[in-house]
């Protein structure tokens, strides 16, 4: 079987200085929160091109973290979109806010920034644009619209580590961006983990005491603020900082993988598109087709794994339905059509190759 994703093959590409490197911190006697979260912090922020990292325990946390840091709470209302991980929604419901879902750009999969203006209310306080699959969302239209109605924008970048809009990072546009590291992600530790970036250090400081408790450095045990424990490990930070060295390589194989399907994939399905300008990682390769469910069916028999991401829009799914009554056609009909291929920093051209055929 050719999988999606092979986090195995991952780890053994880099096994000596995985080994090594949790050999180091098993060694240390200091397991949560000391210099490996610490370094980790330091390169990842050099990396994204931002002021500081904070780490935390995973994705989810880091925007709630987020939000929270961001003044926002019970009764405001939070923009985002439903085509996206629950954990998008699952964090703003997590601060005490209402998510309100608007529809998605079709060649994009993100945020449509016409759907925006229309959405805000006396009550919206934010905007989390998600980086779906990879690309960037389309940020020249949606912060002016932002900006121009007092709203924060907090970037969902759990699954765009790396990608770029105009030449810079996600991550350094939002007022602050989250990150996880769930081992599936671009940047993925062997267990859980997350960051929230940002070059607001007033934000930071904020966002540093939610992490543990409200507790400040200099006063541990004593909180200044209702916090939680949402803590990045050494461990995890040390796998992180071994796989971050790699991360520019494998993005690039990424994006090689993806130019070996566009030019092998059939007509007959809709491929992803890098809009001018964006800089695509991949994370995801997602297709789409009319015939999705038969030819998922067909690929599995001939040993091609997919995925759906995802499947049922988050505002129809039980838990979320009542908060946001709305339809959304484009993401409605997305959910029946899209199918994500293979796609990993250790798969080769030849497998890619093998699933255009397949297909
Ligand atoms: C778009 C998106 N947002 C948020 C998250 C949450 O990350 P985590 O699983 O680390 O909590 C994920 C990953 O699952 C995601 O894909």
């Amino acid at each position: 079987m050719i999988p999606v994703v092979d986090l195995r093959a991952e780890y053994v590409a880099v096994k000596a200085e995985i080994d090594g490197a949790l050999q180091r911190v098993l060694e240390s006697g200091w397991y949560i929160l000391g210099q490996e979260v610490a370094a980790f912090e330091a390169e990842f922020a050099a990396w994204c091109g931002v002021f500081q990292a904070v780490g935390v325990g995973n994705g989810t946390d880091a925007l709630h973290i987020a939000l929270r840091a961001c003044g926002v709470g019970a009764g405001d209302e939070v923009i985002t979109v439903a085509h996206t991980a629950v954990a998008t929604a699952a964090a703003i419901v997590l601060s005490g806010a209402t998510p309100v879902f608007v529809d998605i750009d079709p060649t994009t999969y993100t945020l449509d920034p016409a759907q925006l203006a229309a959405a805000i209310t006396p009550r919206t306080k934010a905007v989390v644009p998600v980086h779906l699959y990879g690309h960037p969302a389309d940020l020249d239209g949606i912060f002016p619209i932002a900006r121009d109605a007092g709203l924060r924008v907090i970037e969902d970048c759990a699954q765009a580590h790396g990608a770029e809009w105009q030449g810079q990072r996600a991550g350094s546009f939002g007022d602050l961006a989250c990150f996880s590291f769930y081992p599936t992600k671009n940047l993925g530790a062997l267990g859980d983990g997350g960051a929230v970036v940002s070059n607001d250090p007033a934000l930071l400081e904020r966002v540093r005491l939610l992490r543990e408790y409200g507790w400040p450095p200099q006063n541990r045990y004593v909180s200044e603020i209702e916090g939680v424990n949402s803590r990045l490990d050494e461990m995890q930070a040390a796998i992180l900082r071994v796989k971050l060295a790699h991360l520019d390589g494998w993005n690039a194989h990424r994006r090689a993988l993806a130019a070996v399907y566009a030019a092998g994939l059939p007509d007959s399905v809709i491929k992803p598109v890098e809009q001018p300008g964006c800089r695509h990682v991949y994370h995801l390769y997602v297709i789409r087709s009319a015939e999705r469910d038969s030819l998922r069916e067909k690929l599995r028999a001939v040993g091609v794994a997919t995925g759906i991401h995802y499947p049922l829009p988050i505002h129809r799914q039980t838990a979320y339905r009542h908060l946001s009554p709305v339809t959304l056609p484009v993401t409605e009909q997305a959910a029946g059509e899209i199918l994500s291929l293979p796609m990993h920093s250790t798969l080769t051209v030849e497998q890619i190759e093998q699933v255009c055929a397949a297909i």
